[in-house]
Formats: structure tokens, sequence, C-alpha cells
């Protein structure tokens, strides 16, 4: 029987159990997926010894995701540029490969929600500059956008990201966030602001357009004071709770061998 988890500390409040747990069922396949709690000073252990208990494969949260990619036998490209992986597969000759889906997962979660949306259609801006954004940001450039907008409280991880990622970044003062979103297409909030316990996110939105696709990663609470805010001055919203059921379908998929569906069951099954 294949076996995956995920590795994070804490893991108690991980959904991908669930998430994982739903699809094994509905598709009636034989396999466990559970959470693993690890301590960063035994990852490498860890890492060892679950290929030999059986695993397949595993995804690796908080505070994992950076130090994975040392240990691993392969990396990604696309890991390797954002600098963290999410997947990782235990292949029968002992390697373990590691990947990142939070790219692809906020793509596919855009695409699904809003088939209409265009990634050229403008400027994409991103507040935020965490490993988060740096997937974002990845994604958004493979997917054909133009210019990144990208502002960051701690202006130094922006500046940051354009190094790494070149010349269609711009980046803007924190203080400038409300004009960054004057005639953007695509507006992400990629900061921790607008969970649950925690302050909004206070940008000004009178320069957005009704044109513009907002979506927020926050996905708890799914409505974000900035997607209230948003979807009544007559945007497209997105909630974040898709990029989470997104990124875990290619892992689902390497590891027991179907590719899931996202679908309302799922959603319903996971909040
Ligand atoms: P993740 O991997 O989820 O992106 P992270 O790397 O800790 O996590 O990044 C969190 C993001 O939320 C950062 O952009 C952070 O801004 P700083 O780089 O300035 O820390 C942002 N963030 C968190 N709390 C914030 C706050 N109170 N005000 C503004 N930005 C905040």
């Amino acid at each position: 029987i294949p076996l995956a988890g995920v590795i994070g500390m804490p893991i108690a409040h991980s959904r991908s159990p669930q998430l994982h747990g739903h699809w094994l069922k509905r598709y009636g396949i034989r396999g466990h997926y559970v959470p693993l709690p690890v301590m960063p000073e035994h990852l490498a252990e860890v890492l060892r010894v679950l290929p030999r208990a059986g695993f397949v494969g595993a995804n690796v949260t908080i505070p994992h995701k950076e130090a994975i990619l040392a240990l691993a036998d392969f990396v990604t490209d696309r890991a390797a540029l954002i600098g963290a992986a999410n997947t990782l597969i235990f292949r029968p000759d002992g390697k373990i490969h590691a990947d990142n889906t939070d790219g692809y997962g906020f793509i596919a979660n855009i695409r699904q929600s809003a088939p209409e949306w265009q990634p050229d259609a403008g400027p994409a801006a991103i507040i935020g500059a965490g490993g988060a954004a740096r997937a974002v940001v990845a994604s958004l450039l493979d997917s054909g956008v133009k210019e990144i907008r990208i502002t960051n409280r701690t202006r130094i991880r922006a500046e940051q990201i354009k190094a790494e990622f070149g010349a269609r970044l711009v980046v803007y003062d924190w203080a400038q966030a409300g004009n960054m979103l004057d005639g953007a297409a695509t507006v992400v909030n990629a900061t921790s602001l607008g969970m649950e316990g925690k302050h909004p996110l206070r940008v000004p939105l009178d320069a957005l357009s009704p044109d513009s696709l907002v979506t927020d990663l926050v996905y708890a609470p799914l409505m974000t004071p900035l997607l209230i805010e948003a979807q009544h001055r007559g945007c497209k919203i997105v909630d974040g709770l898709g990029m989470l059921l997104h990124q875990a379908a290619p892992g689902f998929e390497r590891w027991f061998g179907r590719r899931p569906e996202i679908d309302e069951d799922l959603r319903r099954a996971v909040l």
C-alpha cells in the first residue's frame, strides 16, 4: 500500500491530509496520507527512512521548504529558481526528487475559476515578497505576463526578487502600493495580511479597474477584506483555497497514479 504524507512543524493545522484523504476515498485507492511532524534537526534522518517505510513521496511545508533543496538528489529548475520545494517523489532507486508546484497551483486555480483570464492583458501587481510571492512571480513570468509590479513592506526582499527574476519586474515602494494597481490586469495578495487573527491588507483600491482580476493567497477566511472590496468594485475575484487544492494535484498523481479532480465536493471536504 503506497504511503505519502506532509512533513512540517507544526503540522496539526495542515489541510493536506483531508485533501489527499478525500481523493484516496473518492477514487477507491488503497493508500494513506499522513501528517508527519518533523523537527528541522531530524529532517535529513527522516528523509532517509521514509522510502524504506513504504513512502512513495511527501509534501513539505513550513519550516522545511527551503532546507529540503540541499537534501534532495534532484531539484527541478523551477524549485531551484523559487528557492523552495513543496513536493517530493521517492524514486524506486532511492533518490529523492524535489519540485515546487505552488506556481502551477496558482495559475491552474485562476484558469479554472476565471477561464477568460489572459495573463498578457496587462501588468500584474503582486503585494508581498516572501516564498509564496516568489512562486507566483515564477509562474506569471512563465505564463507570458509582460510586466510584474511588486511591493513589499521590507523593500529589499522585493529588490532581491527583481535581481533574480529580471527585467520584467518593477519594484514599487510600500507607500506606493495603491498606485501600483493603476492599470494592473491581475492583482495578487501574497502577504499573510487578511488572514484570520491578522490585520487586513490596507492598500487603497481607488486605482483598481473593474476589468482586473484580484486574487488572494490567504484562504482563511475564504473572503478576505481585499476580495470583498474588490468584488464591490466589480472586479473578478478568485479565492486562495483553489491554489492549495491545485498545488496538491501533481503530487497525488505521481504517488497514487491518478490525476485528481478539483471541484466543489473537494472544497467542502477541506474547509
Ligand atoms: P510565505 O512563504 O507565506 O510567503 P513569508 O516568507 O514569511 O511567508 O512572507 C510573508 C509575507 O507577508 C512577506 O511579504 C511579509 O512582508 P515582510 O517581507 O516585510 O516581512 C508580509 N507580511 C507579513 N506580515 C505583514 C505586515 N504586518 N505588514 C506588511 N506585510 C506583512
